[in-house]
């Protein structure tokens, strides 16, 4: 019988041959760690010279990471760029303070109020599609980024931002750079110079926009409105509120949305599939609640390409005492990263692991999965605020382009770039022509 190790796993020189092999190959960062995850197991060390944070994956861990243990797993890393850029925002804060924030951000991401946000949803991709013509070829990640900041700025904040969009875009792209994993993560506090214009932009923004609010309130139930009546939300906490859910409610479903326009164009069958059910679903008819709830095959599409490429591929958190997870011990102050990515190719929950099988998740299969094995938006009491918004945001985007456009991938040679959230790159070309 083997005796639990009572070190980390760390790859040998002859598996570190491989590893850099297969990261070549998928030129790919998550490639690399794919090979590290099938060398070692659920818990392992990446030991680079300035570079050892101790990565996790599976069920099991998961459990412990966001349930059992998670008052010891800290998401507040003060050194962080997502810290030092979200300031007291809901996704840096830990302990009571983070739950009182999310008692107050909650109510405008409920089931309920998320169904209203569908005319406005429907309204921004109409006005997105509209520019595309009857026929043209458009950069998907452009595209889905523009999409996903209207619609959540004008359904969660009920600010129309479609005539700043072209001043903010630079900034936003830049933001997102600033919290992308880079040279910080090897010297960790390091400053860094370039950034602060773009903050500083942002912010400017935000305080006009939540000035004005103050100053012209609105009947209604938005996440903004929500904040401005507390007496205790100060201007600098309602910008961190504002600015979290900017950076993480637009950058996934962009990378989700392009995500799915490559698997589709990848897998002409599935592409088939998906437009018939919206077609014999939706017709003509706009999107509703009740009509996307009927795309079941859709769903499958959604799950399996959330399962392949996950946005938010994995959790950092910062140790807070010594800990002991499957027979490794982990020191306090560790920096554990929770790999969503590797848990969701691992063949002994997904068999076929890098195939992209939708039917997987048909709910008429008698099989079902470990929900800790399945994790693209989190668990726990931590988990994604955002979830059932995105789900029907992404539902109404690609049934509505589908019911207006045929589609044809032009990008071949694409990969995972892993920026603020694991997206496609360098480009996904897709040629648009309207369905007669
Ligand atoms: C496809 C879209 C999305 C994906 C895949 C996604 C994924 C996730 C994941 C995996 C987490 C947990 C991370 C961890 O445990 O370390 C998370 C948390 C979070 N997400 Fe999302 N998300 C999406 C959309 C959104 C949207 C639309 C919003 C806001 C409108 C949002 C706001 C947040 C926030 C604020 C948190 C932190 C919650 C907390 O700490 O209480 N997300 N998301």
């Amino acid at each position: 019988m083997n005796s639990p190790p009572n070190t980390i796993p760390t790859l040998s020189a002859m598996q570190s041959v491989q590893v850099i092999k297969e990261l070549l190959a998928r030129r790919s960062f998550l490639g690399g760690l794919k090979a590290m995850g099938d060398h070692l197991g659920h818990v392992f060390q990446i030991d680079m010279p300035m570079f050892k944070p101790i990565v996790l994956s599976g069920p099991d861990a998961a459990r412990q990471i966001l349930v059992s243990d998670r008052e010891e797993f800290l998401w507040r890393n003060e050194i962080d760029p997502v810290t030092q850029l979200l300031r007291h925002g809901l996704l840096v804060e830990d302990g009571e303070k983070h739950d009182l924030l999310r008692g107050y951000l909650q109510p405008a991401l409920q089931r309920s109020r998320t169904q209203n946000y569908l005319p406005l949803m429907v309204a921004n991709i109409d006005q997105v599609t509209s520019s595309w013509g009857k026929d043209s070829v458009q950069d998907m990640l452009v595209e889905m980024r523009r999409l996903a900041l209207l619609i959540l700025m004008s359904t969660l904040f009920r600010v129309d931002v479609s005539a700043d969009l072209d001043r903010l875009w630079v900034p936003i792209l830049r933001i997102l750079k600033y919290i992308s994993p880079g040279l910080w993560l090897l010297k960790p506090g390091l400053f860094r110079s370039g950034y602060q214009d773009a903050i500083r932009e942002m912010d400017e923004y935000l305080f006009e926009v939540i000035r004005h609010r103050r100053e012209n309130p609105i009947e209604g139930d938005d996440m903004l409105s929500d904040l401005v009546r507390r007496e205790d939300m100060t201007d600098d906490l309602i910008r961190d509120q504002l600015l979290t859910m900017l950076i993480a409610g637009h950058d996934t479903s962009t990378a989700l949305m392009v995500w799915l326009f490559l698997m589709l164009g990848d897998h002409p069958q599935a592409m088939e599939r998906t437009r018939n059910e919206v077609d014999q679903v939706l017709g003509r008819e706009l999107p509703t609640v009740d009509n996307l709830s009927e795309l079941h095959y859709l769903d499958q599409v959604i799950k399996e390409t959330l399962r392949l490429y996950p946005p938010i591929h994995a959790g950092n958190r910062l140790v807070s005492r010594d800990m002991n997870i499957q027979g490794c011990p982990i020191p306090e102050g560790s920096r554990t990263i929770f790999s969503i990515y590797l848990t969701h190719r691992d063949e002994r929950s997904w068999p076929k692991a890098e195939e992209f099988i939708p039917e997987r998740f048909d709910r008429r299969d008698s099989k079902t999965h470990d929900p800790f094995s399945y994790l693209p938006f989190g668990g726990g009491p931590r988990n994604c605020i955002g979830a059932i918004f995105a789900q029907i945001e992404t539902k109404a985007i690609l049934a509505r382009i589908l019911q207006s456009y045929d589609l044809k991938l032009l990008s071949s040679r694409v990969i995972e770039h892993m920026g603020a959230t694991l997206e496609p790159g360098p480009r996904v070309m897709v040629h648009v022509s309207r369905r007669k």
